[in-house]
């Protein structure tokens, strides 16, 4: 399948959004929760049972009246949905070519999309009587998000993060403190995302009928890519209509980075069935080599981690390699298995951004637009703006996953000289 980094030309060939016989995604995944082969459930059958009672509760109150109207009404009234679309003149101006658009996740409330499946799996929790809520987070931003939630409602949250992570992403750190979660260390390996998840297993895994490991992506075990698409598949359905409504038709691409996958696969699942192309970025961090990014479905191969088969990066024994991104939310060895599944079926194109790219559109948007992109939003900004020159009368939507605040000190600190350049 296509592979393209943005540090090359862009590929200009269309996803094969239409005129191929493909199954109508959104009604995947199976019972057993596979997409095609990816997705399912490899967990002990202690973990099983819980997984199996949460898909069964899930699949029963996010259908009823109650969960939709309570659901909807924090949307709108506690998380400031919907978040606006906005067309950036001045960088579309820069790069010419395409028209680029964003979509203002930004804006949702706590800074981040991350709040859209929180409060989701939050009410699921009060609806089961779970008396804590469990997360891993790297970024911070679905940590704030779910510490969040946690507040709402009145749950107690613990959240696990790589030390490395903690130092990195402070302001996130103080933030989640500040709305009342625990933050526990994960002080083995690489300590950064994968890590923090390891440990948040594990500490679920302690009291799994008393709390809930609220997963922070579209990864681990069925029910977990389904519930986190259909919490996240709202930024697709504000966007498609409000794409219509600002400029009369849709966009030819839209575009995403990827993680787990959440953000994308929110904003995908809204254009699935239209002739729009669905660009995933992927980080390249520091360049191909395996250690130096975490771009899992560009470079990796197909193997299990964390309960769910999918694209994943492995070291020579099989195992999850190191991964590196400078954007801590990004830095994960595996994606999303409905992510593997689009990929495989051409229904998605996958690209790459470097951190260099990265950086260089913190700083563009930040100066041109007047908005500060997160670390992980400005790796899919960076691919826009390869894209737009060879994409002349067209127009490209970017999910702008998360605002960048979390990010300024150690992007002032450690990478002083892309200021200065951008002056
Ligand atoms: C702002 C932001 N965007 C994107 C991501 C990546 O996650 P996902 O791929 O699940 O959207 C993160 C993860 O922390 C994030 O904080």
């Amino acid at each position: 399948m296509s592979t393209t980094s943005a540090s090359q030309t862009p590929s200009t060939t269309p996803a094969p959004a239409t005129g191929i016989p493909r199954p109508a995604h959104t009604v995947l995944p199976d019972a057993r929760g596979f997409f095609g082969k990816f997705g399912g459930s490899f967990i002990p059958p202690e973990l099983q049972k819980q997984m199996d009672e949460i898909n069964a509760a899930y699949q029963r109150i996010s259908r009823s009246a109650d969960f939709i109207r309570e659901l909807r009404d924090i949307r709108r009234h506690f998380q400031g949905r919907p978040t606006p679309i906005y067309y950036c003149r001045r960088l579309s101006d820069k790069f010419g070519g395409a028209r680029i658009y964003l979509k203002r996740e930004d804006l949702n409330h706590s800074g981040a999309h991350k709040l859209n499946h929180c409060m989701g799996e939050a009410l699921l929790a009060k609806h089961l009587g779970k008396k804590k809520l469990i997360a891993e987070t790297g970024a911070g931003q679905h940590g704030v998000a779910l510490a969040t939630a946690g507040a709402y409602f009145g749950i107690p949250v613990e959240i696990h993060m790589g030390e490395v992570d903690i130092a990195k992403e402070h302001p996130n750190v103080v933030r989640m403190r500040i709305l009342g979660a625990t933050v526990v260390p994960a002080t083995h390996g690489l300590k950064t995302l994968k890590e923090a998840v390891d440990s948040a297993f594990d500490s679920y895994l302690k009291d799994p009928a008393g709390s809930i490991y609220c997963i922070g992506s579209v990864v681990g075990p069925h029910p977990f890519p389904l519930m986190v698409r259909e919490f996240q598949r709202i930024v697709g359905e504000e966007a498609r209509a409000q794409f219509m409504e600002m400029t009369g038709g849709l966009p030819d691409c839209v575009i995403a980075c990827v993680g787990g996958g959440s953000n994308s696969a929110g904003i995908f699942s809204g254009f699935l069935d239209d002739p729009v192309e669905l660009h995933g970025v992927e980080p390249l961090g520091r360049g191909t080599a395996l250690g130096d990014h975490a771009a899992s479905i560009s470079h990796g191969s197909e193997g299990i981690m964390h309960g769910f088969n999918s694209y994943m990066l492995k070291d020579a024994a099989g195992q999850p390699a190191p991964v590196y991104s400078i954007a801590s939310g990004l830095d994960y060895p595996a994606v999303g298995p409905e992510h593997a599944y689009w990929h495989d079926t051409g229904r998605t194109t996958t690209g790459t951004a470097t951190d260099d790219e990265a950086l260089r559109a913190f700083f563009q948007l930040s100066r041109l637009e007047g908005i500060i992109p997160a670390l992980e939003s400005a790796h899919a900004v960076a691919y826009a703006t390869k894209l737009a020159p060879a994409r002349p009368f067209q127009t490209l939507l970017v999910n702008l996953s998360g605002r960048g605040d979390k990010d300024i000190d150690f992007v002032m600190e450690k990478y002083p000289n892309y200021a200065q350049e951008n002056e």
